[in-house]
Order: structure tokens, then sequence, then C-alpha cells
């Protein structure tokens, strides 16, 4: 058996969540392999609406098992508070949840030194989650991280404590009052003792080693989804540095982030929505600033699920995601909110870039919003709904150009349009 992976081909918010819903029923596991509670996925169904940060999306089908691998990075807080909106809606998830030991723990410190990392950028900031992120991974590859396993360890209090020591040192270098700042809407000190009152209830549920763990899956002939966060482009080592995260978002990460070779993985899904957003700054080519992004913001509701904030919205970027489907392999792609185009009576995408004088195709080192200019194609837009559309004969001939057009671009099949939130409104495509 092989691992396949779903990942996102943009900045992030592709839709991930809803996808890896709709196909865990084939997949007996599912694993995250990277990120931490920067991630919002989206589950909607019946009505409801869930946000996962850290836990897979595979929870609500009660057949799965779901992994949180040794790349992923864990704030117990968030990911109790998440376990408990669960619990509220009956998903007992005490059974078929399990945690990698080597996965690193966030603790209350990364949140100050994110925030105080982040304020000393001023203008340059990256426009971090401020969950911790980069701080947690920074430990991580300087050696001076704890994981969750290290907790249930004699000397844990010790190591804490030095790190707690080392980054307030940090946050007080950096000229950063954390006495007035709040986290998650707490002041440190409450921060602080919910999170090791969330991290006893963590160390009661089942931490595996999960190298050992997922490759014993494998050889039992279990089918197992390894399910992205955040999308390529903000990859650490070929998204748009140092606008990134600081974890491997493509397929290559999968292998790190839970112990499988790469000879085990299998077919790569990549998502991506029918135009682009971003969250935080960095370069985006087909950025819009006028009405047809505001209408984009507005149909897609395009608000940040972890933070709340309203994400830049542009037209398609093709040289992006042939690189994207380049760096991953991509074997199927899935179409993401072709909905939000329906009203749209031109729609843009960009083959090209001018740079320097010349047209190229590919992202260069220096790429930034000052240097690259989109170079765009426009195709004539469907204009009609497309949300009760379930099968590929009803879909409208402008939509299925467009799609055309893509696949023509990237070399790759769009096996799925997804044509809303819930998870009916899909179109399978029998390419
Ligand atoms: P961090 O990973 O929270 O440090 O944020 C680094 C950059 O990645 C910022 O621009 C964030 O907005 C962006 N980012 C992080 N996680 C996500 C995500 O799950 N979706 C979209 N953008 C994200």
């Amino acid at each position: 058996m092989k691992i396949d992976v779903l990942l996102g081909l943009q900045w992030g918010d592709e839709g991930k969540g809803k996808i890896v819903d709709v196909l865990s029923p084939k997949y007996d596991v599912v694993a995250r392999f990277q990120g931490g509670p920067n991630a919002g996925h989206t589950i909607e169904f019946d009505g409801k609406k869930f946000v996962l940060h850290t836990i897979p999306s595979g929870v609500f089908n009660p057949g799965c098992l779901n992994l949180i691998g040794n790349g992923v990075i864990i704030d117990p807080l968030i990911l109790q508070s998440e376990i408990k909106k669960l619990n509220h809606s009956g998903i007992d998830i005490t059974k078929n949840l399990f945690i990698s030991r080597k996965a690193h723990l966030i603790l209350p410190t990364h949140r100050l030194v994110d925030a105080a990392q982040e304020a000393a950028k001023g203008a340059e900031k990256i426009g971090s989650t401020l969950k911790g992120i980069g701080p947690t991974y920074t430990d991580k590859s300087a050696r001076n991280g704890i994981r969750i396993g290290d907790s249930c360890l004699d000397d844990f209090q010790k190591r804490y404590q030095t790190q707690r020591e080392r980054h307030l040192k940090l946050v007080s270098s950096l000229g950063f009052d954390y006495t007035d700042y709040a986290i998650d809407g707490r002041d440190f000190a409450a921060y602080e003792t919910e999170w090791f009152e969330a991290l006893e209830g963590i160390k009661k549920l089942q931490l595996v080693d999960s190298e050992y763990f997922i490759n014993e899956q494998l050889v039992a002939g279990k089918r197992i989804l390894a399910e992205g966060a955040q999308g390529t482009l903000l990859d650490v080592d070929f998204g748009s540095y140092p606008f990134v995260t600081s974890s491997n978002t493509t397929a290559a990460g999968v292998c790190s982030g839970l112990g499988v070779a790469p000879g085990a993985i299998g077919k790569v899904y990549g998502i991506f929505k029918a135009y682009c957003t971003r969250v935080g700054s960095g370069p985006f080519t087909t950025e819009l600033f006028d009405q047809e992004g505001e209408l984009m913001r507005k149909q897609g509701n395009e608000f940040g699920s972890t933070t709340g904030r309203p994400r830049r919205c542009g037209w398609l970027d093709l040289p992006a995601l042939r690189y994207a489907v380049m760096l991953n392999g991509v074997s199927e792609l899935i179409m993401m909110k072709a909905d939000v185009m329906d009203t749209f009576k031109t729609i843009k995408v960009a083959t090209a870039y001018r740079y320097k004088g010349e047209e190229i195709t590919h992202l260069p080192f220096d790429a930034s919003t000052q240097n690259l200019e989109p170079v765009f194609h426009e195709l004539k837009g469907w204009n009609t709904s497309i949300e009760q559309i379930r099968a590929e004969e009803d879909m409208p001939a402008a939509l299925i150009d467009y799609i055309s057009f893509i696949e023509d671009y990237v070399q790759v099949p769009v096996r799925i349009v997804s044509t809303g939130p819930d998870r009916i409104q899909l179109i399978n495509r029998s390419v």
C-alpha cells in the first residue's frame, strides 16, 4: 500500500479540510505531517460548520484513524479546545486520535517570541498568525525544542523553565512588554496555567511512536491519506521567502513529517482555488485592488478561519500553479470555489510574467510585486449559478473551457470541481 497525499498548491486556504473529509471514507488513516494551529481546515455538513487547527480532517468519519505526525507542532490548549468543541457535537476522538511523541510543543513563551519578533520587524512583518509557529520550528532546528513525549519525562519541568527563561530574555531584548499582551484573550500567566492543565489532558490521549505506527499501518495494507496544511507557495524552501511559514508544506514534507520512505508515496492530490488568495505579507502578482477583488472576497467569504483577517484576492496564477505541480508531483487536481466566479462576465488567468523587460513563465529567485507583472489571458465567464450542479454533463460550456485551459497549461487533469462549502457540493469528472 502507498500513502496518498493531499495538499494546497497556492498560499493555503484552498479548502483542503472539505476534500479530506469527502475522501476520508476511502481511507483507513488520515495523517497531518506539518504545520500547527496556524492552519484552519473548515468542514461543513448537515448545516454545521467545524474548523480544525491541529486535528486531521478525517475525524468526522467514524471508521477513520487520525494521526498527528512528528512534523506537526502542537499547542495543547488549542488542541484541547478543538477536542472540546468536537465533544459538544457528539464526536469522541479518544479512540481514533493518535499523537506522535516526537511532535514538538508550542510553549506559551513561543507565542510571546512570535509576537515580539513580528513587532520588531515593523513594516517588514511576515503577517504571521502569531500562533508561535516560527519560534517553535526554530527551536526544533536549533535543538532546544521540547516534544510532547518529553512532557512525560522527569526533567520536563527543568527543561520547560530553561526555555521559558531564554524566551523571556529574548522577548525583553526586543523591547516587547508582554505584560500588556493578550494570548487568545488571556494574559500570559492565565494562558500558561491553562496550557499546563491542557497538557495534562493531552498526555492522557494515545501518544505513539508515530513512525512505527504509520509504517505498521502500511504493512497491514491500510489506506492512508497525508493531509497537508498551508500551501506550496508558503513552503519554507520554495515559497516566497521570507514571507512563508516555517515548515515544508510540499510532498517532500510527508517523508520527514511522518517517517515514511519516498517510495511509499502514491497519488498526490493538488488543491487549488479557481482564483488566488493570500493572507499576510509577501508578493502576490495577480492581486486585485478593485471591485473584482472585493467581489471575490465577498462571494468567497475570504476571511481567515484562524485569524479572521480579510484575505487578499486575485486572479489565478498559472505559472505559479505549474511550479507547485512540479514540486509536488501532483497526479490529480481538485479545483475549489468555482462558484465564487459565477457572477464574473470575464475571467482572467496569468499565463506569464513580465520581468526585467522579458516575458517569462518561471518564478524568478527575487520575485516581488515590484518586478513581476502578470501577462493575462481572458476567458469568458459562465455567468450562471453552478452551486446546484452535481453532474459533469451539466457543467456550463464556459466552465469546461476554463478547466481545459488550466489542464492544458499544467498538464494534469482536474478530477473534482467544488461548487460550494457543503460536502455534497462537488462535481466528479471522469477525465
Ligand atoms: P505563520 O506560519 O503563522 O508564522 O505565518 C506565516 C505566513 O503564512 C503568514 O503570511 C500567514 O498568514 C501564512 N499562513 C500560515 N498558516 C496559514 C494557513 O493555514 N493558511 C493561509 N496562510 C497561512
